[in-house]
C-alpha cells in the first residue's frame, strides 16, 4: 500500500516560477487524473480519521476534488468552505492575508449542526492562511473538527505554525512533507 501511495505521491508535478517567479508551484492534476493513484491518495487520507468524522469540510478549490471521493468512499457527509459570495444563505466568514492582498472563505450556517464531526481537507498546506482561516470558520459553526488532512505541506512556509497558533490541539496530517 506504501509503494502505491509513494507512486500516486511521486505524479505530483513541480513547475518552477509559477504564477510568478521564485514561486514553485505543485500541481496535482497528474495524481488525479490516474484513477489507482486518486483512490490510494483518498483512502490514506481517511485512514488517521476513519470511523471518526461526520462530514468531510473541503476548502475551494483544490480541495472540493478530494472531498467529494473522500465523502463517498468514507460514507460521510460533504460541505464545502467556499471563496466569498457563492454560497446563497447565511454565512459564517473568515479573511486572510495572500501575498498581495486578502482573500475571505465562507461555510453555511445550518449545513451541519453543532457538534457535528468534521475532517478538513486541502491539497496544500503552505503559509496556513487557508486552513487558518478555515479552523476560525469552523469554530464559529461548533463544528467538532477532528482533524485536517492534506496531501502536500510545504514545512519551509511554517503553516503548521501558523495554524497551530489559532488551534493548537488541530491534528493536522499530511502524507508528504517537502
Ligand atoms: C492553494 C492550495 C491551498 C492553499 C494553500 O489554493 O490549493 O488551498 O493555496 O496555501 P496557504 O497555506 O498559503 O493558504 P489557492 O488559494 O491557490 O486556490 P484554489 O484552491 O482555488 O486553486
Ligand atoms: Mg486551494
Amino acid at each position: 500500500a506504501l509503494d502505491r501511495l509513494d507512486r500516486a505521491l511521486g505524479l505530483i508535478a513541480s513547475i518552477p516560477d509559477y504564477p510568478e517567479p521564485g514561486v514553485v508551484f505543485r500541481d496535482l492534476t497528474p495524481l488525479f487524473a490516474d484513477a489507482d493513484a486518486f483512490v490510494a491518495t483518498v483512502d490514506a487520507l481517511i485512514e488517521p480519521f476513519q470511523g471518526r468524522f461526520d462530514a468531510v469540510a473541503g476548502l475551494e478549490a483544490r480541495g472540493f476534488l478530494l472531498a467529494g471521493a473522500i465523502a463517498v468512499r468514507a460514507g460521510s457527509g460533504l460541505v464545502p468552505i467556499r471563496k466569498q459570495g457563492k454560497l446563497p444563505r447565511a454565512t459564517e466568514s473568515q479573511s486572510y492575508e495572500l501575498e498581495y492582498g486578502s482573500a475571505t472563505i465562507e461555510a453555511h450556517r445550518g449545513d451541519l449542526d453543532p457538534g457535528c464531526r468534521v475532517l478538513l481537507v486541502d491539497d496544500v498546506l503552505a503559509t496556513g492562511g487557508t486552513l487558518g482561516a478555515a479552523v476560525r470558520v469552523a469554530d464559529r459553526l461548533e463544528w467538532d473538527v477532528v482533524g485536517a488532512a492534506v496531501v502536500l505541506e510545504l514545512d519551509a512556509l511554517g503553516g503548521r505554525d501558523v495554524v497551530g497558533g489559532i488551534a493548537p490541539a488541530l491534528d493536522i496530517r499530511s502524507l508528504r512533507h517537502v
